[in-house]
């Protein structure tokens, strides 16, 4: 099954030390996927240029949109579940990565299970961005598992390949990503396994406005 997992930031500057963070713990949930058979993708916003002024893929006519997010749209498609990788930035998720999500239509995502993955470079690993970032995976459809995955001070946890430092208990923080990362492939099985068996039929997403979801007046 594949996964994709986006790093949530791209900062690429300091202060604050050290810059991209992200990268360490996207790696390390690559390297957890790896070891439970899945094929994981990494997404890096850095490597992906987003039209402007801002123009979401579903915007375009079918097939027309720019090279890239015409890529992204196909991964995004074509994978079975997602692992959303975030930093805390003024207790909210990182605006990059909601950026770039806003950029896909929900019918993309739907049905499929997301993972929320917070850091930090201090004590609260992002909790606080993880609690709105539930809200916004559920309305693109991507459902996120109930176990989540905060790192506080990633940069004593991770080195910059996102391998553990020295001074950690690597067994017990594999224990703690497996537990979120089994989660999310248990459910994206579950999901494959209906997709493919045909037994039911998707729900329409809404394709006109947004209106189509409205109560009747
Ligand atoms: C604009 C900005 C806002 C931040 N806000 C928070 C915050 O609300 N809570 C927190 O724990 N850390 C916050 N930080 C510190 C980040 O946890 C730290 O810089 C981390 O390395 C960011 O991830 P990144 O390196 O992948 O961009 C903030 C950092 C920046 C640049």
């Amino acid at each position: 099954m594949k996964f994709l997992v986006f790093i949530g930031s791209e900062r690429d500057s300091t202060p604050p030390r050290p810059a991209r963070l992200g990268k360490r713990v996207a790696a390390a949930c690559v390297d957890r996927l790896r070891t439970q058979g899945a094929e994981p993708i990494l997404v890096d916003p850095l490597k992906i240029h987003l039209p402007s002024p801002f123009k979401p893929h579903f915007s375009y006519a079918r097939g027309k949109a720019p090279e890239q997010l015409e890529a992204l749209a196909n991964q995004i498609a074509s994978a079975d579940g997602y692992v959303m990788v975030s930093p805390e930035y003024n207790h909210s998720m990182s605006p990059t990565l909601a950026h770039l999500l806003n950029h896909f239509g929900s019918s993309l995502f739907s049905y499929k299970p997301s993972a929320i993955v917070t850091y930090s470079a201090g004590q609260w690993g992002g909790a606080r961005a993880a609690v709105n970032m539930r809200t916004f995976l559920a309305e693109l459809g991507c459902l996120p598992v109930s176990a989540m995955i905060h790192v506080p001070k990633a940069q004593e946890v991770l080195d910059e390949d996102g391998t553990y430092l020295d001074a950690v208990d690597a067994a017990q923080w594999d224990g703690y990503l497996d537990r979120t990362l089994h989660q999310l492939v248990w459910w994206a099985d579950a999901a494959q396994h209906q997709r493919l068996s045909g037994e039911a039929k998707q729900p329409d997403a809404f394709t006109k406005a947004p209106s189509q979801r409205n109560a009747p007046s």
